[in-house]
């Protein structure tokens, strides 16, 4: 080897063109991995751009039904929906319209879609919070919100979600939202935790899109969410939420916690999603639109490292324009 290396090529024979590269390949993306989110919004007469978010808007729930159905055209047929009630409560919260959101889209497209659904009460809730705040103001309460949360999965899945998708980070939340399903005898009904979900500066341009941003005199959610310097706790609730009936679990933001989705996957013999988060979505599309990188090639490096570290699934707002690239 050594001889040879001198004389000329070793590894660069298996780099020289296209072909030899493409036999070569270990990791390979397709478009079927991935799920595009989408947002409905009650009490808005047109549909709003979100900053940060180039190129996804704030549906009203006609132009959702639009959405959708160019982007079923385009090849993407999975989505993760966020329902953005108008009404905004501190308890005893209404789920109505994103019940009546899914109920609508299954009716309009029935077996052509599969839609999985966020489940949290920061877009229902006056402060914000993805809980019920405590009476003193002073903790979010985890009994209550559990409760609202079961609720919450409950309805969504009655409306004829394939699958739910618990964002709060309570404790307990899968157990019971699990219960729920099977009393119901909803036992086909997917459950997806956002089991390894971390407190972030990554999900800024999101809280505009979904009105969740924190505003109460707790200013964010540490005290739910998975400090970035805790990898253990992102596996330890990843191991309980399995236990408790998870079928995917998640991993959230994606590009700065491979490492997380790396253990996840080797520990895991379940489904691992990977969460492209809005602020990873807006750095490159930022970046983009000034002309500083080449957004397709970046945003295919970057999925192949999410299938590096070995997650299958992978929810990205990119998913429509990588599927109408691959058609
Ligand atoms: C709601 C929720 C958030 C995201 C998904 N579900 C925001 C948050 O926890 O603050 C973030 C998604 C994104 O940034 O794209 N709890």
């Amino acid at each position: 080897m050594a001889q040879n290396t001198r004389r000329g090529m070793t590894y660069r024979r298996l780099r020289q063109n296209p072909w030899i590269r493409e036999l070569t390949e270990e990791i390979r993306v397709s478009q079927k991995q991935l799920i595009q989110p989408a947002f409905v919004v009650e009490g808005i007469s047109k549909r709003e751009t979100i900053a940060g978010l180039t190129g996804v808007h704030r549906e009203t729930p006609e132009s959702l039904l639009k959405q959708i159905e160019k982007d079923l055209e385009a090849g993407v047929h999975k989505f993760l929906l966020f329902g953005v009630p108008g009404k905004k409560a501190e308890k005893n919260f209404n789920f109505d319209f994103t019940a009546s959101q899914i109920a609508a889209l299954k009716k309009e497209f029935g077996k052509d879609i599969w839609i999985s659904v966020d489940v949290c009460l920061c877009s229902h809730t006056s402060h914000g919070h993805c809980g019920i705040l405590s009476h003193e103001g002073d903790h979010i309460e985890n009994g209550s919100s559990v409760e609202e949360l079961a609720r919450a999965g409950l309805a969504y899945a009655q409306a004829g979600a394939d699958c739910v998708a618990p964002s709060d980070m309570m404790d307990g939340r899968i157990g019971a939202i699990r219960e729920k399903l099977d009393q119901a005898g909803l036992d086909s009904t997917l459950l997806m935790s956002y089991s390894a979900k971390f407190h972030s500066k990554f999900y800024g341009p999101f809280r505009n899109a979904a009105d969740s941003a924190p505003k109460s005199s707790i200013k964010d959610r540490a005290s739910y969410q998975i400090d970035p310097a805790r990898p253990s706790d992102a596996l330890l609730s990843s191991l309980r939420d399995s236990e408790e009936g998870a079928d995917i679990l998640m991993v959230k933001p994606a590009l700065a916690y491979l490492d997380v989705v790396r253990a996840a996957r080797d520990r895991f013999d379940l489904p691992i999603a990977v969460y492209n988060v809005s602020g990873e979505y807006s750095m490159i599309k930022a970046a983009a639109l000034n002309g500083w990188i080449d957004e397709e090639r970046a945003v295919h490096e970057m999925l192949v490292s999410f299938a590096r570290a070995g997650a299958n699934i992978v929810i990205t707002y990119f998913a429509k324009e990588y599927a109408a690239r691959s058609r």
